[in-house]
């Protein structure tokens, strides 16, 4: 398949997950089979974005509100693909070379996904292909309320006078992170749903149709073409 890309790429994508459990339905599945399929996609999208040389993609696969409005046995379905992504990672981390980086509240996951969660991390960080960073219970005002506790935690020894953006922001999950020039979101929904609240302040946002799991690399090439065509202000002129 050839695909065209534009002449410059973005450093960081950041990507809504979206869609999994209509695409299911509409094969007459259970959503599972559709979280499955979404896993797949996701694990081709980023390796064709290493390959293409993005440095950053950032992926929301599991909401904080996910994991406490969803039936249990279905976030117990998306934390066993979890497991399975990370163990066949580790295997073939050598040969892909991506770094894995998990953002959200990890504390309350299972204890297990943890340990693997620290496993993968620790064993990808000398990698440099491309840095994959996983958003798993994780929300953006969540996200935010930590790094205030932090903040003001006694350890910080941080002045309140010296808090600016730019220390607030080395708090986040994405510290030391570019933010994100491209937000896509697939399934159709126009809204950030608790995603990246303060990285995405003057990202381009892209929405598409199409269900997460029928994803693919073409559309991604025709989104970051056209979005190459906008031009940023940042507030500017
Ligand atoms: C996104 O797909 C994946 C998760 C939130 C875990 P959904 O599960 O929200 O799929 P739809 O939106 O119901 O189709
Ligand atoms: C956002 O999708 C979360 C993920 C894709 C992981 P949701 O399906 O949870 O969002 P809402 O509920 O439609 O806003
Ligand atoms: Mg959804």
């Amino acid at each position: 398949m050839k695909i065209k890309l534009p002449e410059t790429l973005p450093e960081h994508i950041a990507i809504i997950m979206d869609g999994n459990g209509r695409w299911a339905r509409k094969r007459g599945m259970p959503r599972k089979m559709g979280h499955k399929a979404g896993a797949e996609t996701f694990r081709t999208l980023a390796t064709f974005c290493r390959d293409i040389g993005i440095k950053h993609l950032t992926v929301y696969a599991l909401s904080t509100e996910n994991r406490t409005s969803r039936p249990p046995e279905e976030v117990d379905e998306v934390y066993d693909l979890l497991r399975r992504y990370i163990n066949e990672s580790l295997e073939t981390m050598e040969r892909d070379r991506v770094r894995l980086k998990f953002l959200g509240h990890i504390a309350a996951l299972p204890e297990d996904i943890q340990a693997l969660i620290s496993q993968a991390e620790e064993t990808s960080s000398k990698y440099e292909g491309c840095q994959c960073n996983i958003c798993v219970n994780y929300g953006g005002r969540d996200e935010m309320v930590r790094a205030a506790r932090e903040l003001m935690g006694l350890s910080s020894g941080i002045k309140l006078d010296d808090v600016d953006a730019d220390v607030f922001a080395r708090h986040l999950d994405t510290a030391f992170l570019p933010d994100p020039a491209i937000c896509i979101r697939t399934g159709g929904e126009k809204r950030l749903s608790n995603f990246l609240l303060w990285q995405l302040a003057y990202s381009e946002l892209v929405f598409t149709d199409t269900l997460w799991p029928d994803f693919n690399q073409k559309e991604l090439a025709s989104i970051l073409t056209e979005c190459s065509k906008r031009k940023r202000r940042f507030g500017g002129l």
